[in-house]
Order: C-alpha cells, then sequence, then structure tokens
C-alpha cells in the first residue's frame, strides 16, 4: 500500500509516498480503508521530533514509527479476532492514540486501529469532513464545555478563531448561547462571522487585551498575548481555557507559553486556568457526532490534499495560517 512516510526527523522535504507492506489487524483491531485523514500540529511536531524530550518516546536518533497523520476517516476492510461491533463496510472514523505503536499511521491507505477507537459515522457526513473531526473538533468540544462550562449569555473570546479548532470553537460556542467575540486575521473576518461570530477582532490592527470588556470564558490557540495581559480582560471570576501556541522551538516545543500560563495562573484568585490536556476518548467522538447531528456546528475544510501532495499540505500547517482544517483525500 502507498503511505506517507519519513525516515529521519526534520521538515516537509522528507516526507515520500513509499510503497510499504499492508498491515494486518491483531486481535481486538480492525484493518480500515482510509478515505481521508486530517493534518494537526502534533503531526509536525512528531516529524520534527520537537520538543527533543518527545524522542524519549518517538526514537532517540531516528523516529520509531516513519508515519503520519492521527485522524483518519474510512471504510471497515478486515476484523481482527474478537471484534464483534463492527462489521467489513462499516464507515468509521477516529484518532490514532496509540501514534508510538508500530503501526502505519493514518496518511496511509491501509490503517490498523484498536476496534475501541473506530467510532460509527454518520451518513450525514462526508469521509473527508468526517476526518477533520477527531482531534480538532473534539479540542474544540473539551474547550467551549468542559472546561469552560459556557453558559448562555455568557461573553468568551477564541483567539486564533479562523483555524482547524477556532472554527468549530467559535459554532460551538454559538450553539452554547455565548455571545462571541473571535480574533483572527482581517481577512477571515467574514468565514468566522458566518459561523456564529457576533464580533471580529482583527489582531493585526487590534489589541484585545487592550480594550474595556470583561469575558467570562476565553479560550487561547495562539499565546499571542501574555497571560497577565489576558488576565486584565477576563471577568474576575472567568476561566481561561488554553489549548495551544504558535510558537515553538526545539527545546521545548510549545512548552514555553504553558509555563508562563502556568506560573501567571498562580495569582489569580476567583479565576480558573486550565490547560487542555485530554486524550480523545471514542465516547467524546460520539459526543462530538451527536453535536453535529444536534445541528451545533458543520465541519470546515480550508483545503484538500491528494495523498501525493501531503508534504505541500505540511508546509502550508506549518505556516501557522491555515484557515478551517486541512485535509488529506486517499
Ligand atoms: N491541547 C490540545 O489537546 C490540542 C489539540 C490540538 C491542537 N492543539 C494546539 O492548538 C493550537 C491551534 O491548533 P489549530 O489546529 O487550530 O491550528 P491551525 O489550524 O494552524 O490554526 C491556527 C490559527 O491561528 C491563527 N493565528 C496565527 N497567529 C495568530 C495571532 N497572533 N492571533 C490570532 N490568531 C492567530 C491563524 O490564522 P490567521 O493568522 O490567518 O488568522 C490560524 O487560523 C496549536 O498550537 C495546536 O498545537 C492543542
Amino acid at each position: 500500500m502507498k503511505a506517507a512516510i519519513y525516515r529521519a526527523y526534520g521538515s516537509a522535504d522528507g516526507v515520500r509516498i513509499e510503497d510499504v507492506p499492508t498491515p494486518e489487524p491483531g486481535p481486538g483491531e480492525v484493518r480500515i480503508r482510509v478515505r481521508a485523514a486530517s493534518l494537526n500540529h502534533a503531526d509536525i511536531y512528531m516529524l520534527r521530533g520537537w520538543p527533543y524530550m518527545l524522542r524519549l518516546q518517538s526514537g532517540l536518533w531516528r523516529p520509531k514509527n516513519n508515519g503520519i497523520g492521527l485522524d483518519f476517516a474510512g471504510e471497515i476492510e478486515k476484523l481482527g479476532e474478537g471484534v464483534a461491533d463492527l462489521r467489513p463496510g462499516d464507515a468509521v472514523l477516529g484518532e490514532m492514540t496509540t501514534p508510538f505503536s508500530g503501526r502505519t499511521r493514518t496518511i496511509a491507505e491501509y490503517l490498523c486501529v484498536p476496534a475501541v477507537q473506530a467510532v460509527k459515522m454518520p451518513s450525514a457526513l462526508s469521509f473527508e469532513e468526517a476526518a477533520v473531526l477527531p482531534l480538532a473538533g473534539c479540542t474544540a468540544m473539551f474547550a467551549v464545555h468542559d472546561f469552560g462550562g459556557l453558559r448562555p449569555g455568557q461573553r468568551v473570546l477564541i483567539n486564533g478563531a479562523g483555524g482547524g479548532i477556532g472554527v468549530h470553537a467559535v459554532q460551538l460556542a454559538k450553539h452554547a448561547g455565548a455571545i462571541v467575540t473571535a480574533v483572527c486575521s482581517g481577512e477571515k473576518a467574514s468565514m468566522v462571522r458566518e459561523l456564529g461570530a457576533d464580533r471580529t477582532i482583527d489582531y493585526r490592527r487590534e489589541d484585545f487585551t487592550a480594550e474595556d470588556i470583561r469575558y467570562d470564558v476565553m479560550i487561547d490557540l495562539v499565546s499571542s498575548r501574555s497571560p497577565e495581559e489576558c488576565r486584565r480582560v477576563l471577568a474576575s471570576d472567568g476561566r481561561f481555557v488554553w489549548a495551544g501556541s504558535m510558537e515553538s522551538s526545539p527545546v521545548l516545543g510549545p512548552l514555553r507559553p504553558l509555563l508562563r500560563m502556568a506560573s501567571a495562573s498562580r495569582g489569580a484568585p476567583g479565576q480558573r486556568w486550565d490547560t487542555i490536556n485530554r486524550k480523545t476518548i471514542s465516547a467524546d467522538l460520539m459526543k462530538l457526532v451527536e453535536l453535529h447531528a444536534e445541528g451545533a456546528f458543520r465541519p470546515v475544510i480550508g483545503l484538500r490534499y491528494p495523498l501525493a501532495e501531503v508534504a505541500d499540505a505540511i508546509r502550508h500547517m506549518e505556516t501557522g495560517h491555515a484557515s478551517g482544517k486541512i485535509v488529506i483525500a486517499i
């Protein structure tokens, strides 16, 4: 089968489409004919081997697992021993939560995963739409509901609203009845408003931390402002939910803003400061699929690439200015 493969830590330039053996499902596993996969920043960190301490898990000198991709959507093609609740032909979506196993990853024609990691896909979704949901959709849901606890009428600010997580967080926040302020570049303002934002702030022109407004919940996907600056516009009993940063380095990866946040949040009585650090499980995906069926959101795909152009897709994601999700059609 064909799969996106990298043999050494580095950049997208080292990613090739190779012929590799088609994986066989072990006991409790299923083999999936992957139809679509989506990219996440985690794929880039694993490709680079950043932060370096990640290599204790992923392979010290060279990657133990040469595949790319965590999110997938496709059809069950073969069942391993003991799998009872899925059938060949079932359409499924999921996130590969054991990326350092010996298994090939999701940007490949075939994938083997434990059956519990494959959730049946509703027919209302296309494979490409389903493939964008697992990591980004669940992170958006965790941010809005589990950590943000957003209630009708509350004010929420979403920083990084035009990217893969942001476009879903905006919709979920609006569906929860919140008043949504979205921070994104001016070019994305009309898309983000169309998704439900009540107001957009172009971060290249305005500083949201300098305004005279207090937010009940702030969801930060980019760490463009320090925690001290953000605290100025967070209500005294508000919640700050941190998901990630566009800043990264070989030694600390995206951890520097996380450490900054952890220390700043200690001096904030009354406020709650959280980092999203949950692994997606199938129950989360089922809840997200239910929210989709209720009309809470629609999957937003910014760009589609064929398997042969996966390196270009990674380069685009690395710019930090993606619009919605990046999908690889397989
Ligand atoms: N904690 C978790 O479980 C978890 C899970 C998944 C991802 N993450 C992290 O969450 C972060 C966001 O992921 P993503 O998939 O949404 O990324 P993405 O698709 O690359 O989107 C990032 C967005 O941020 C915007 N942006 C860049 N600089 C900005 C700034 N200064 N102010 C406001 N917006 C800015 C970009 O668009 P424009 O600049 O063009 O507006 C882009 O739309 C990443 O750091 C990722 O590693 C965390």
